[in-house]
């Protein structure tokens, strides 16, 4: 079964000021799992959530809808490169109930990483499969340009075979990219 939106490009959401975003914590570690079994009918355990919550190389960020945990998305560190696909920063998984799409959500979610990875790398890296376009679009709006088409990345193998690595560099006002404070960071 196809895990990706419709492609829908004429289609346009509203943000929705109900739904919040935070970090996720320790209780969200079962939710998610769930989330992303019932939405991408994939097999992730509560425990290897649990870890990407804990470990302080990465993000892990929900978003909430009254008691309700409705999306949710992360930060993943490769400390190794993959021929082009270079140690670094990368977009994780990102999922929005279905429920609850085209309100913006995706793009907070997004928004809040790329933030939190362009305070500690001077790019963020993000793969995708050629198929999911709607993915692809969402991307745009931080400056992603691809960098090469491979059917596999690191661990990630694309399903239809082929899938897409894309880079968007740190804007300027960031600074320096390697400065360790993040004072004053939300997440
Ligand atoms: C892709 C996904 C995360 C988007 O979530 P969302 O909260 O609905 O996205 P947003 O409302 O923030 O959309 C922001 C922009 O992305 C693009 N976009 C999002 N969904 C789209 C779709 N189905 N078709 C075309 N463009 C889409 C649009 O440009 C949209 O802006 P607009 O609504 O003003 O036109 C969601 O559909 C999903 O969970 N899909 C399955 C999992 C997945 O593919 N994850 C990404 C893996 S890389």
């Amino acid at each position: 079964m196809a895990d990706f939106a419709p492609y829908r490009p004429h289609d346009h959401g509203r943000a929705d000021a109900q739904v919040v975003i935070r970090a996720a914590s320790d209780d969200d570690a079962a939710t998610l799992a769930d989330l992303e079994s019932t939405v991408r009918h994939t097999t992730s355990s509560p425990d290897a959530m649990a870890a990407a919550i804990a470990d302080p190389q990465r993000l892990v960020v929900v978003a909430v809808a009254g008691d309700e945990v409705v999306g949710w998305a992360k930060t993943h560190w490769w400390d190794w490169s993959f021929g082009p696909a270079e140690a670094g920063q990368y977009l994780g998984g990102l999922t929005v109930d279905p429920r609850w799409r085209r309100r913006g959500i995706a793009s907070t979610l997004t928004g809040v990483r790329m933030s939190w990875i362009f305070r500690r790398a001077p790019c963020a890296w993000y793969v995708v499969n050629a198929q999911n376009l709607a993915s692809i679009d969402l991307h745009r709006a931080w400056g992603f340009v691809e960098v090469v088409r491979a059917e596999k990345f690191h661990t990630v193998r694309f399903r239809g075979g082929v899938g897409l690595l894309l880079r968007a560099d740190a804007p300027v006002e960031y600074g320096d990219p390697w400065r360790p404070s993040v004072d004053g960071d939300p997440f």
